[in-house]
C-alpha cells in the first residue's frame, strides 16, 4: 500500500492522479486527509481515506497501518511543522512504513532560506529514523508566481525583491509525476533529488507574461522589508509574508537554483514550459 499525506492539497490530488495514471491501483492507494469531507471524490475513485491530523501523533499512526510507501508532502503550517513533521515519522516507524519520499527544499544542505529550516529538520528526523528514503527537494512551484497575476495584470507591475535572481521552478503537475514515477520506482536507496525547471528571472517572467497578456507589465524590484509590509497589507499572516520576503532575498542569491535535470529525467518528458503555464493561468 502507497499512502499520500496532504492527499485533498494541491500537490497530494496530483500526485494521486499521476499514481493512478501510472497504472498503481486505487485500493493500494491510502489517502491521509485531516477533514474526509474534502476526500469525497477520493473515495469514489476507490482509494481508502484515512483521517489524521499531524498534530494528533495517534492518528497518524492508525492511519499508516498496513502502508508499506509513504509519499510524505510537507504540511502549509509554516512554523508548527516541527512538531508535526516529527509526529508523521514516529508514525511512520510505529507502523513499519519500509519507505519515506519527502517533498522537502531545493538545495536544503545550503539553503539559509527561512522556509528551508523545518524541511531541513525534517530530512535530518527521517535520516535518523534510519527508514529508506527519498528526499524530493521540490523548487518553487511555477504557480506561485500564475496564481497571483490578477493584480500584476490590473496594476501593470510584478513586485518582489528577487533581483536578477534565477528561479528553477516547475509546475505542481510536474513534481507530482516525479513524486509519483519515486514512489512506484526502483530508486535508489535514500537518493536526493533536487528538482527544478528551466530557470528564469522576474523580469524574465514579467516578459512572459506580457507576452502572453498582450499587456505591459515591469518588474519592480523593492527592499524585502517593504515587500514583506506589502504582502501583509494583502492579509498574509506576518511570519507568512516575512518568510516569503526571505525567500526572495535568496532567490537573489541563487538560493532556488538548480543546473540539475533531475525533474526532466524522473518525469521523462518536457517539463512544462512557463509559457504555456502562463497562458494557462491568463486565459
Ligand atoms: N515549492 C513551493 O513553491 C511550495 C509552495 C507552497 C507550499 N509548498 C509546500 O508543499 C506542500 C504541498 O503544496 P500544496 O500546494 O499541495 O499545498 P496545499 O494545497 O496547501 O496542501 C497542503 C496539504 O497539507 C494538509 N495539511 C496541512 N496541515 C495539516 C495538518 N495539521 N494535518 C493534516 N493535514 C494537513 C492540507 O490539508 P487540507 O486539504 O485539509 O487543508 C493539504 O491537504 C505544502 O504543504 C508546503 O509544505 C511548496
Amino acid at each position: 500500500m502507497i499512502a499520500v499525506t496532504g492527499a485533498t492539497g494541491h500537490l497530494g490530488l496530483l500526485a494521486i492522479k499521476e499514481l493512478l495514471d501510472k497504472g498503481t491501483k486505487s485500493n493500494q492507494i491510502v489517502a491521509v486527509v485531516r477533514n474526509k469531507d474534502k476526500a469525497q471524490d477520493l473515495s469514489s475513485k476507490g482509494l481508502e481515506v484515512r483521517e489524521a491530523d499531524y498534530g494528533n501523533a495517534e492518528s497518524l499512526v492508525n492511519a499508516l497501518q498496513g502502508v508499506e510507501k509513504l509519499l510524505f508532502i510537507s504540511g502549509s503550517e509554516v512554523g508548527a511543522r516541527i512538531p508535526q513533521h516529527t509526529n508523521i515519522v514516529n508514525a511512520a516507524k510505529k507502523a513499519n512504513v519500509k519507505f519515506i519520499a519527502y517533498t522537502g527544499i531545493l538545495n536544503s544542505d545550503s539553503s539559509k532560506l527561512l522556509l528551508a529550516k523545518e524541511h531541513q529538520a525534517t530530512e535530518k528526523m527521517i535520516k535518523d529514523s534510519g527508514i529508506t528514503h527519498a528526499f524530493l527537494r521540490n523548487g518553487w512551484y511555477i504557480e506561485n508566481y500564475t496564481e497571483r497575476l490578477e493584480s500584476a495584470l490590473q496594476n501593470g507591475a510584478i513586485v518582489g525583491s528577487a533581483g536578477d535572481g534565477k528561479i528553477s521552478a516547475a509546475t505542481r503537475s510536474d513534481y507530482a509525476a516525479a513524486a509519483a514515477a519515486v514512489i512506484t520506482g526502483n530508486t535508489a536507496e535514500n537518493a536526493i533529488y533536487e528538482l527544478g525547471g528551466n530557470a528564469f528571472t522576474m523580469p524574465e517572467f514579467a516578459a512572459v507574461v506580457s507576452k502572453v497578456s498582450g499587456k505591459k507589465i515591469e518588474y519592480k524590484n523593492m527592499p524585502s522589508g517593504e515587500y514583506a509590509k506589502l504582502l501583509m497589507s494583502f492579509g498574509l499572516p506576518t511570519p507568512y509574508a516575512e518568510a516569503l520576503a526571505d525567500s526572495d532575498v535568496g532567490i537573489s542569491r541563487g538560493e532556488l537554483y538548480t543546473n540539475r535535470d533531475d525533474l526532466k529525467k524522473l518525469i521523462g518528458r518536457p517539463l512544462t514550459t512557463l509559457e504555456s503555464a502562463v497562458k494557462k493561468a491568463v486565459q
